[in-house]
């Protein structure tokens, strides 16, 4: 389709407000964008409602800590045979924009240390170094950018010579971008002649693993799980033995890290079974019967919160990626400019951006294995610059930990 019929087909005509003031070669790299963004998106503004009904919600049983413990060494031995074996790969989720960090940098690259450098992307580098150690085996690990952060994130890691990680067991993808719109549906435009795009969220990540050839990689080294964990969370175990065994072992199709939640209802997704598949839903998604169900021990059975710690076996990945994910659509603060030209900051969220969430890849996945981790030794996110998941619990959390910061 062409840039017009586009344009007509979504009724986004005021995004050629500006291109009698462009020049040719403006104009035409304009063309170009147009007809390589999937408009498609907006239809979901339409059908908004439908897509927030959920199925049948009913517990799916973790495996708890005492558990964990009693079979640690079996699962321990099964992990490290497939490290060992090159079967695991890790995928490092950082195409984000971290707006609520408030940097302009790629969060990976952001200084959590104190009285030495230590950067986010250190963080994770030397917790998966630990298990190489262990292993006695170097990972593969992907790392996911977007296009508005690859170059920076690429240049960072060149600079600070990978952390010490060897350059050959790194591959750089990028994912696909959407488009931002306003609260009536029209696409903003970021400069006369650029429109507006965003990262579409992380659900996209095996999507664009295979459209950027990463998944070539993949498969020319046999990796047969892949451990995908979100860039912000510095106290992440990746490819744990442990965890990758208990998968194995218990022959499920993914793998979920999960915690005990602090309350009832503490604002994180929750592991259950939506119509007998895993799923996870969240707080607000839960009646308050269904918060203080309890099992036959008086224990919660919507208690454990996903941490965006997922093992998942290739072989099934390629048959969830056959679905299309839904879009959520997010309400953000997004800088564009007017229709007379004018840049427009807000302070306040001002229109939508589009994403697939990995939580909906879950859903369509036969089983899941949600697995107890301890929250103060696993879990440090850093989401806000103070407050709640921020800079600061992290680096607590970091210091309780042994790390030097
Ligand atoms: P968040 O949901 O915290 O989003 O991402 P974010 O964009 O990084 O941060 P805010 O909301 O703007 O402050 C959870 C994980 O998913 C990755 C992030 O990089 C992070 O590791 N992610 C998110 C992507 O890789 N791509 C995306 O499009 C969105």
């Amino acid at each position: 389709m062409t840039a017009q019929e586009k344009i007509q087909m979504y009724h986004q005509e005021q995004l050629l407000d500006f291109v009698d003031e462009l020049e040719p070669d403006e104009s035409e790299a304009l063309e170009k964008q147009i007809e390589s963004i999937d408009f498609s998106v907006l239809d979901g503004l339409k059908t908004r409602k439908e897509d927030t009904a959920r199925g049948k919600i009913s517990p799916l049983k973790a495996m708890e800590l005492d558990e964990i413990d009693k079979r640690r060494d079996e699962f321990k031995a099964c992990g490290i045979e497939a490290i060992k074996a090159g079967k695991v790969g890790a995928v490092l989720l950082a195409g984000g924009m971290g707006t609520r960090l408030g940097s302009n940098d790629p969060k990976g690259m952001y200084r959590i240390g104190v009285n030495k450098d230590l950067y986010i992307f250190e963080c994770l580098i030397n917790n998966l170094t630990d298990v190489v150690k262990e292993a006695g085996e170097y990972i593969h690990l992907f790392i996911m950018t977007s296009d508005l952060n690859y170059k920076a994130t690429t240049k960072f890691f060149k600079e600070k010579n990978y952390f010490g990680y060897p350059e050959n067991y790194i591959t750089f993808f990028k994912q696909e971008m959407a488009p931002t719109c306003d609260y009536n549906g029209k696409v903003f435009l970021e400069e006369p002649g650029k429109v507006s795009v965003s990262p579409n969220g992380n659900g996209g990540w095996f999507l664009s693993m295979m459209n950027t050839g990463a998944l070539d990689v993949v498969k020319k080294n046999g990796i047969e799980w892949l451990n995908i964990f979100a860039v912000d969370n510095v106290l992440q175990r990746i490819c744990d033995p442990v965890f990758v065994g208990a998968t194995i072992k218990e022959n499920k199709a993914v793998g979920s890290k999960v915690v005990r939640k602090n309350a009832p209802d503490e604002k994180v997704g929750v592991m259950c079974l939506e119509d007998g598949k895993p799923s996870i839903v969240e707080y607000y998604e839960l009646t308050d019967e269904l918060l203080h169900e309890t099992d036959e021990r008086g224990e919660r059975v919507y208690n454990f919160g996903v941490i965006l710690n997922y093992l998942f076996k290739v072989k099934d990945l390629e048959e969830i990626v056959k679905h299309s994910l839904p879009y959520h659509i997010v309400e953000k603060k997004i800088e564009h400019i007017d229709r007379d030209g004018n840049t427009v900051k807000p302070d306040k969220p001002n229109g939508y951006k589009f994403e697939q969430l990995v939580l909906d890849m879950i859903h369509l996945a036969d089983s899941c294995l949600p697995f107890e981790v301890v929250r103060e030794k696993e879990f440090a996110p850093v989401k806000n610059k103070e407050g709640v998941d921020s800079v600061e619990s992290a680096r607590e959390l970091l210091v309780k930990n042994g790390v030097e910061i």
